[in-house]
């Protein structure tokens, strides 16, 4: 048996003919959904209800995700939802822990993705000079995470200089516009979806960001999605 991101190859196709759906630790405790002769898919059971009942399931990556919080938007919206990311995700779902630039060509209708920026964003640009290198290396990731063949694309960005190097992001959100009050301007830059509309503005700009004490995971409170931002992605572009 040979796990590709959600799909199942069963090479003894006879032997698993006749089944619907399975479950096996390969698929994370998912289930086996048949979708062709031999081929079976991880997916959640609300999934399959959806796919059923005649409803519109995307597969959708959400790339350079460890935290689980816009796939689990989506997923509660019954899409087939999977994070990517080196590190393994900190919330139970699907999630494919390893390189995201290997599973780009793996018929995915939407991708949101969340791509590094410390060598991108002009908060850093003092640093710049000395990181030229690891700097080339954070555009060709964005570049090639852009330009993947999925149909949807958002790309997800606080104010960098890929607005000069690929181009003006398509908009420019804050968490106030989505429920939450602080600030942190993030870009979007949009293939085939249009730009979201706030959901809750309510008072408050502070930069809570800019607040938090050092530590080591303190790069991973600063870079985790808003649960606001997160469900506008999922009502508005599901
Ligand atoms: C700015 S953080 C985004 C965090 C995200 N907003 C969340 O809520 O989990 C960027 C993430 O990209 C991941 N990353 C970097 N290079 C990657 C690659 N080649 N493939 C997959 N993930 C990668 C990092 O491990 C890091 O978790």
């Amino acid at each position: 048996m040979r796990l590709t991101l959600g799909m199942i190859n069963f090479q003894n196709r006879e032997e698993k003919d006749n089944e619907d759906t399975r479950r096996d630790d390969s698929c994370r405790g998912y289930s086996y959904y048949k979708r062709d002769m031999g081929v079976y898919e991880c997916i959640s059971s609300q999934t399959k209800k959806n796919r059923l009942s005649g409803s519109v399931v995307m597969r959708i990556l959400i790339a350079c995700e460890f935290s689980g919080i816009v796939r689990d938007a989506f997923i509660a919206r019954g899409h087939d939802a999977w994070s990517c990311d080196l590190l393994p995700t900190e919330g139970p779902g699907p999630h494919i822990q390893g390189d995201v630039l290997s599973v780009l060509d793996d018929g995915w209708d939407m991708m949101i993705a969340h791509p590094p920026c410390t060598h991108l964003a002009v908060s850093g640009a003092r640093w710049f000079k000395d990181k030229l290198l690891e700097q080339e290396e954070a555009i060709n990731f964005f570049l090639v995470l852009v330009n993947a063949p999925i149909k949807k694309i958002a790309i997800e960005n606080p104010i960098s200089i890929m607005s000069t190097r690929y181009r003006k992001p398509d908009q420019i959100i804050q968490p106030w516009m989505f429920g939450h009050g602080e600030t942190k301007a993030t870009c979007l830059w949009l293939k085939n979806l249009p730009p979201l509309i706030s959901t809750d503005i309510v008072d408050g700009r502070v930069a809570r960001v800019h607040r938090m004490s050092p530590g080591p995971d303190r790069w991973k409170e600063r870079s985790r999605t808003l649960q606001g931002i997160a469900d506008a992605m999922a009502d508005q572009w599901g």
